[in-house]
């Protein structure tokens, strides 16, 4: 397959340094390859907004990334220094938060109690609620969400914008470099969606690395820096957002597919696409 496509403006869509680099990343399950020889780097300060279809590898790319999966082959650089994530808690101490599909909350948890779910304060042998309360509310505050209810309440009181909020709150306030989210706006109305999105914007401008997974190509265009294609588990482009429209995002989706039907890209009809990358 020929190289990925990129554009010129490259080099100059992140606001930080190099933080993150996946090598040469090769996963098989058995005689499935999932992802093959894919490399992406990851800057703070940079939204980076990975697309491609059903099955393309891009779950399992996070995985790896999260320390959920090890690589096949392949090899991970952190600061420019190799590292192995051989959990998703190595990977977590390093300085990657990941916010998974189910977000990892307890619903019958106040919204401070899972703010420190794993970290809980303590004083002596007893939790430390008070503190737990006072420390999420500044920090909720100073990120931007200081009027997201009680923090006493229970978490299934929360919307799933709120839920989201709070999980992107805790990567920024323990201090994070990167911050991964796999579709996390698939469930949420329009409204909820753009909120999640400035919480994201509000990560990178804090210097995190944010890496979101999207399946909705209007969405990604109004949240990413740089977009990373996936097709069948290898990397197709890796372009610098200078606005394209979500017809040519799409286009990369779906190449091959298309190229096997004989279409143009002068063709392609939206309506089209949607069928086929929601199939
Ligand atoms: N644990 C697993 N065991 C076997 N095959 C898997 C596993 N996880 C993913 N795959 C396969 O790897 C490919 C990529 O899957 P995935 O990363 O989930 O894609 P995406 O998130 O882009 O939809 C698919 O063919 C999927 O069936
Ligand atoms: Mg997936």
């Amino acid at each position: 397959m020929s190289a990925p496509t990129t554009n010129d403006e490259q080099e100059h869509a992140a606001r930080g340094p190099l933080w993150l680099e996946a090598r040469s990343i090769t996963k098989q399950f058995g005689a499935v390859i999932a992802l093959s020889d894919v490399d992406v780097s990851f800057s703070l300060g940079e939204v980076v907004g990975l697309i491609g279809d059903n099955g393309s590898g891009k779950s399992t790319f996070v995985k790896i990334l999260s320390g959920v999966y090890q690589a096949s082959s392949g090899s991970l650089l952190v600061e420019g220094k190799p590292v192995r994530f051989h959990s998703a808690a190595d990977a977590r101490a390093m300085g990657v938060e990941t916010v998974h599909q189910d977000l990892g909350l307890v619903d019958s948890m106040s919204i401070a109690r899972n703010f420190f779910l794993g970290a809980e304060r303590r004083k002596g042998p007893f939790l430390d609620l008070k503190r737990m309360e006072r420390e999420t509310s500044a920090m909720l505050r100073e990120i931007g969400l200081g009027n997201l209810r009680a923090i006493g309440q229970d978490v299934s009181r929360l919307s799933g914008g709120e839920r989201q909020a709070i999980s992107i709150g805790r990567a920024v306030a323990f201090q994070r470099k990167m911050l991964i989210l796999d579709e996390p706006t698939s469930a949420l109305s329009i409204q909820e969606t753009e909120k999640v999105f400035e919480f994201m914007r509000a990560a990178r401008d804090r210097g995190l690395a944010v890496l979101a997974v999207m399946h909705n190509l209007t969405q990604v265009r109004d949240v990413a820096d740089r977009f990373v294609v996936f097709y069948h588990g290898r990397k197709i482009a890796d372009i610098v957002n200078t606005g394209q429209s979500e017809q040519d995002l799409a286009h990369y989706i779906i190449e091959g597919k298309l190229a096997e039907m004989g279409i143009e890209r002068e063709q392609v009809d939206m309506g089209v696409i949607r069928a086929i990358t929601t199939e």
